[in-house]
């Protein structure tokens, strides 16, 4: 029984160790060219590019692989992601991942209708509750793919939202983030978007 267990124990240990990790270190060296927009430490100063730091690994991935599959478009970021290799794009979500993220503040007047739409949604258009998924503090789930939020800058979230209803955006699984957004109107995507960034 223990000699079995010390067996499985060590197909673990090689199956773990013959997988690419991830390179934090060189995640960084090869950041000097998204710095421009997403910040030194991917806490983006402008409130149009998204703060990457903090944010799940996984879900840095599966972006970058996305824009790279343009199953996700921007021009800017199609563009970025094609010249990225598997390893590049392991080593630069890696490197994200590890840093903070700075927090927004939320507008007063927001926060009222922001919260009561991200903790209960709203029954009379069936909008489900973003902490369902997102978490109660807008940190997400990384096993589930639901990303972090919180910190995140107002003008990326409305837009983010927006493309979602408009479909504009259309790489989120089993259509989620469409279905949600395409539930809400404006004043509801700012409201939610105001709290979302002061959230923690
Ligand atoms: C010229 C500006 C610019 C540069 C340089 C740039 N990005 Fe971006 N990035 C953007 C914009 C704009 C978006 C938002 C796209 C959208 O609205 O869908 C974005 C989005 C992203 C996202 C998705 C974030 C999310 O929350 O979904 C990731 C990941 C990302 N960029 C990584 C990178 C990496 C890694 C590099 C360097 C190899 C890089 N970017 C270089 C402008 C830039
Ligand atoms: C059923 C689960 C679920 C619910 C409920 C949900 N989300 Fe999401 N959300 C997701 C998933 C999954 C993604 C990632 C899509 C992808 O892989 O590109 C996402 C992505 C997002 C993004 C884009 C993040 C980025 O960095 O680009 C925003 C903004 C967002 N959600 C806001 C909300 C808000 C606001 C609500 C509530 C009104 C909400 N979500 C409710 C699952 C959900």
């Amino acid at each position: 029984m223990k000699k079995q267990i010390l067996f499985a124990g060590l197909i673990l240990a090689f199956g773990m160790g013959a997988a690419q990790a991830a390179d934090v270190a060189a995640g960084k060296t090869k950041s000097g060219m998204c710095a421009a927009c997403h910040g030194l430490d991917g806490n983006s100063p402008a409130p149009m590019f998204p703060k990457l730091a903090g944010q799940h690994a996984s879900y840095l991935e599966k972006q970058l692989q996305d824009f790279k599959s343009q199953k996700r478009n921007d021009p800017t970021m199609t563009g970025m992601a094609a010249a990225l290799s598997d390893e590049d794009i392991a080593d630069l979500s890696a490197y994200y991942a590890s840093q903070k993220k700075t927090l927004e503040v939320a507008d007063v007047e927001k926060i009222t209708l922001g919260e009561k739409l991200y903790r209960g949604g709203n029954p009379e258009t069936g909008l489900a509750a973003c902490l369902s998924c997102h978490s109660p503090t807008g940190s997400g789930n990384e096993p589930a793919g639901f990303p972090s939020l919180s910190g995140q800058h107002v003008t990326y979230l409305e837009k983010s939202l927006n493309d979602f209803k408009s479909e504009a955006r259309t790489n989120d699984a089993s259509e989620m983030m469409r279905n949600t957004a395409g539930k809400m109107t404006l004043k509801e995507i700012k409201a939610v978007s105001s709290y979302i960034s002061g959230l923690h």
